[in-house]
């Protein structure tokens, strides 16, 4: 037993702590009734004591002089409450479980037990194929995997937040890993640290199914990787849509060379190539042209067009659709764009975005997920004032081709609450800024408002995770990467000895 229930009101239910027992912010506890029992979740603790503060106050002075006296039935008359609300009222009818939203108050004085392995039985359901974590209950993990529905949760976006350290990445390690060995998901993955291939530690290179993994870089000398090119051929003025900001005289010109020749646009305006009705200033094509060289890193000797970053005047005219052809083969393609710059980074999400939903909306029948780190960089409100662009075409209307995006941020206060909303599941890691908190709160798929304390106490790797496909906020401990990898290893290794 770790407590009793004293009182309180829906949502702020009172619970007295057993002497000798811990409660813990966030811990999951059980009040059993006859027919059901009650999920409740720990979110307040405070003193109480039946001394008044002068009489404490007092016999503490005693004590701290004489250590000899002792307070007066000290465990009884002074104790910690803790307050809870309700997360899931669950109904065992033989081995199965049936779950609901609670509408009634545990019994008064019925004592609450900690919470168990067969408690929560119901989160093991079949049609969930995407491991994400551990129940955690306060800082003790269960036995217990999250589960969920992986088609719905990739297709409704994912937001993955919390501050910088606490354990972004190694999540995004685990669930990546865990997509690979499913075939009806493919992920594309803009990787600005590079850490997600595994050059020097484990990483997806040593998955099982490695050969599902494709990797682009421009640093060639890795086993099997793929170089990354793309040729100016394949880029239209969409592409631009919300990476770099053109005046509406410079946007013109650009359409104009555009639909005068779709696949040598570029080159035509960086040689100048004369339009037939010279509507545009002189001075326009020249900025244009300047500022085209400038984002793809091209410059011009001997009258040729020399690529020196990513984009070239010859290479890379399958890049694209090869990529897009990986990805919707299931498979996982990892963009090593540590070596290129930031807003080459997403302008290369945004030509190859565009593609993929343009080919989601004719054949989707897979899943394309989207990763993209340090997300307000395109789906920022001051981005997204100046224009809209992919990510947030997709962030609004993805899903409905199984396209989605898996953003990643510690700044989710900079993302418009309607881009928010649409996330509809939140992995909320530790986050120490109270706006932070305030605006992810707001938009969550569960009641957060009182885990305003709790979010700011998680620990490395501990996360709430709010998704429109559970029935409750659930507390979760991500494994680290490396661990996990041996787990699973390990777990393989002993089913093909000894059978499942
Ligand atoms: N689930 C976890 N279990 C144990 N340690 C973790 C876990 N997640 C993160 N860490 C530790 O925290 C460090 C930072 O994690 P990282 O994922 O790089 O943070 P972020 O991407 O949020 O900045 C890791 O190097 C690791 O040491
Ligand atoms: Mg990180």
């Amino acid at each position: 037993m770790k407590g009793v229930v004293i009182g309180g009101e829906v949502g702020a239910i009172i619970a007295r702590e057993k002497p000798g027992e811990k409660i813990e912010l966030g811990e999951l506890l059980i009040s059993d009734n006859s027919s059901s029992k009650i999920l409740l979740q720990v979110y307040d603790l405070s003193y109480g004591s039946q001394f008044s503060q002068q009489d404490r106050e007092l016999m503490s002075g005693i004590h701290m002089e004489d250590s000899d006296t002792d307070f007066f039935e000290k465990e009884h008359r002074s104790y910690v409450l803790a307050k809870m609300k309700s997360l899931l009222t669950i109904r065992q009818s033989g081995s199965s479980q049936t779950v609901s939203s609670t509408k009634d108050l545990p019994d008064f004085f019925s004592s609450l037990r900690e919470v168990c392995v067969d408690d929560l039985g119901f989160l093991n359901s079949s049609n969930n194929s995407l491991f994400l974590g551990n129940v955690r209950s306060g800082s003790k993990v269960l036995d217990v995997p999250v589960r969920l529905d992986g088609r719905s949760v990739l297709s409704h976006h994912i937001l993955v937040t919390g501050t910088t350290g606490r354990g972004k990445s190694v999540f995004l390690s685990t669930l990546l890993w865990e997509i690979v060995k499913n075939d009806w998901c493919g992920v594309l993955v803009l990787d600005p640290h590079d850490e997600y291939i595994g050059r020097v530690r484990v990483g997806l290179k040593d998955h099982p199914r490695s050969e599902k993994i494709f990797y682009y870089t421009s640093d060639s000398s890795f086993p099997g990787c793929r170089s990354l090119k793309i040729c100016i051929s394949v880029l239209k003025p969409g592409h631009f849509d919300g990476i770099v900001e053109w005046s509406s005289a410079q946007e013109d010109c650009i359409n104009a060379y555009y639909r005068r020749n779709p696949s040598g646009w570029i080159e035509d305006i960086i040689m100048e190539v004369p339009l037939s009705d010279s509507r545009f200033h002189e001075s326009t094509v020249a900025v244009v042209k300047r500022r085209i060289l400038n984002i793809l890193n091209l410059s011009i000797s001997n009258n040729n067009i020399v690529g020196s970053g990513i984009f070239d005047v010859v290479h890379g005219e399958g890049t694209v659709r090869d990529i897009v052809n990986i990805l919707r083969n299931g498979c996982i393609v990892l963009v090593d764009t540590s070596r290129i710059g930031g807003r080459t980074e997403l302008l290369l999400g945004s030509i190859v975005s565009n593609e993929i939903l343009k080919s989601s909306k004719i054949f989707g029948e897979k899943n394309i997920s989207i990763l993209i780190e340090e997300a307000p960089r395109v789906l920022g409100i001051d981005v997204l004032e100046r224009g809209s662009n992919i990510f947030a075409t997709i962030a609004r209307e993805g899903r409905k081709f199984g396209v989605g995006l898996i953003a990643v941020t510690q700044l989710p206060s900079l993302i418009p609450r309607s881009i928010l909303a649409n996330m509809n599941t939140k992995i909320i890691l530790g986050t120490e800024m109270k706006p932070e908190r305030t605006a992810i709160i707001e938009s969550a798929s569960q009641d957060l408002s009182s885990d305003d304390r709790a979010i700011a106490s998680l620990d490395k790797g501990e996360a709430i995770i709010t998704t429109n496909f559970s029935r409750f906020a659930i507390p979760v401990k991500f494994p680290s990467f490396e661990e996990h990898v041996l787990r699973d290893k390990s777990e393989k290794i002993q089913k093909r000895l000894f059978g499942s």
